[in-house]
């Protein structure tokens, strides 16, 4: 695919021991180093000033402020043999330290495989007002060829990347409470960009030719975040060996994984949780990159239920030799260029960390950061279930809720843990007590 970002690589390691262990400056130093970034975007990983007021009042309405979160840095992550240092924005603790855990183990064995189709968006024009909606369905086939023209007749910069219109599909709803309808849709390469104005602008262009062409109404002009042909796989195959814990073997291990996999394949009550825990993974990356999270998320849950049962993003098996073997499948509209990923200073740098080099890039890299995701929660319930480990991390919170500050975080965060109490009243308790 032809990239509108055209940057030479860089040859960096994702596997930097013990950041977990060192303090955020010395750690960020460290991701700047590893990631080989400028000054300029060092600081603007900061956080502190990163987005001036000025810049955040020209993004959205009514700005009072900024609103911050967490930065941290994934690490260990071999994507199609590339390493990447993958940032990741979210308040919610465990979610980090898993990804690169799981990236650990994946990298141990081949890492992550991932493809992403051509980035092909659509967008809806809806026709009401007419009765004979096969009819008129025909006949918008008919001038494919004109309308497709006369869409990509505007976006010159789109063509000469080699995207624009590339099809059109008419979908007809012969009976409904406003009574005929058809849905035309215009299916477009976005090449790096996410895609909605590119395809909002197109669709009200062609809309009064539609008009024209059938005798009906148009009424909306807006893409589809079901980006059913903007998909993104992922797979890792692991040795059962490489999941044993101190209490299990690794191929009890992979069958715990295997049957909640099955559960959220069958259940939607778990396929909502299990799911949630593969976005877990991927928002914080897409949020970090300055992307559209609410985007992602519409065309994840609407492509998970697109049979009619809302099921698992991934699969899990046993391969012939006994491997753990995982898939991930789900449509991914991320763009490098355009809103946010260049005007915020921060989404810049995290992108710059990633050293993608195109839209597809970034999402092979998301889907492989949920797959991890997802594993590392499955690991977790298969075995000694979630708590502990999130309660381990969850401790530093509960610390600071209590009043802890400087040293005192880890010391009374450390006790509330081997003390078996991961809460406030028994925090604020040693802190007073020790
Ligand atoms: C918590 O944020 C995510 C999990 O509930 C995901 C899952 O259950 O698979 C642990």
């Amino acid at each position: 695919m032809q990239n509108q970002v055209s940057e030479s690589r860089k040859t960096i390691s994702s596997r930097i021991s013990n950041l977990r262990n060192i303090e955020p400056k010395d750690r960020k130093d460290l991701i700047v180093q590893a990631a080989q970034l400028s000054q300029e975007q060092s600081v603007a990983l900061d956080g502190e000033g990163a987005l001036p007021l000025e810049l955040a009042n020209g993004m959205i309405e009514n700005v009072i402020g900024k609103f911050e979160i967490p930065l941290g840095v994934a690490t260990n992550f071999v994507v199609n043999g590339r390493d990447y240092l993958v940032p990741m924005a979210v308040e919610e603790p465990s979610v980090v330290a898993a990804a690169s855990y799981m990236a650990k183990i994946a990298r141990d064995h081949g890492g992550f495989h991932a493809h992403a189709t051509r980035p092909i968006m659509r967008a809806q024009v809806q026709v009401v007002g007419i009765n004979d909606p096969h009819a008129a369905r025909f006949k918008i086939l008919e001038r494919k060829d004109d309308l497709i023209t006369l869409a990509n007749s505007r976006d010159k910069v789109l063509i000469g990347l080699g995207g624009g219109c590339q099809d059109i599909e008419v979908h007809v709803f012969e009976d409904t409470p406003i009574g005929a309808m058809i849905v035309m849709h215009l299916l477009v390469d976005v090449r790096d960009a996410m895609g909605a104005n590119t395809v909002n602008t197109m669709a009200e262009m062609v809309a009064p030719k539609v008009e024209e062409i059938t005798g009906g109404s148009v009424r909306l002009r807006i893409l589809s975040n079901l980006a059913d042909q903007r998909i993104v796989r992922a797979r890792v195959t692991i040795p059962v060996e490489a999941l044993d814990t101190e209490t299990l073997v690794g191929k009890d291990v992979a069958e715990g994984i295997v049957e909640a996999y099955v559960m959220a394949a069958l259940d939607p009550y778990r396929a909502a949780t299990h799911n949630k825990g593969i976005m877990n993974g991927i928002d914080p990356v897409i949020v970090a990159t300055g992307n559209d999270w609410r985007a992602i998320e519409a065309g994840a849950h609407a492509f998970a239920v697109q049979d009619g049962h809302y099921g698992s993003l991934t699969t899990w098996e046993l391969d012939n030799s006994g491997n753990l073997t995982g898939t991930i499948e789900l449509p991914m509209a991320v763009g490098l260029v355009g809103g946010a990923t260049k005007t915020h200073p921060a989404a810049r740098a995290a992108l710059a960390m990633m050293d993608v080099t195109s839209a597809n890039e970034l999402a092979e890299v998301i889907a492989a950061v949920g797959l991890a995701q997802n594993m590392g929660a499955l690991r977790a319930l298969a075995t000694e279930g979630i708590q502990k480990g999130h309660m381990a991390l969850h401790a530093r919170n509960i610390a600071i809720v209590a009043g802890a500050t400087g040293d005192d975080i880890s010391r009374i965060a450390e006790a509330i843990v081997s003390a078996g109490d991961v809460s406030v009243d028994k925090a604020k308790e040693l802190l007073a007590t020790s």
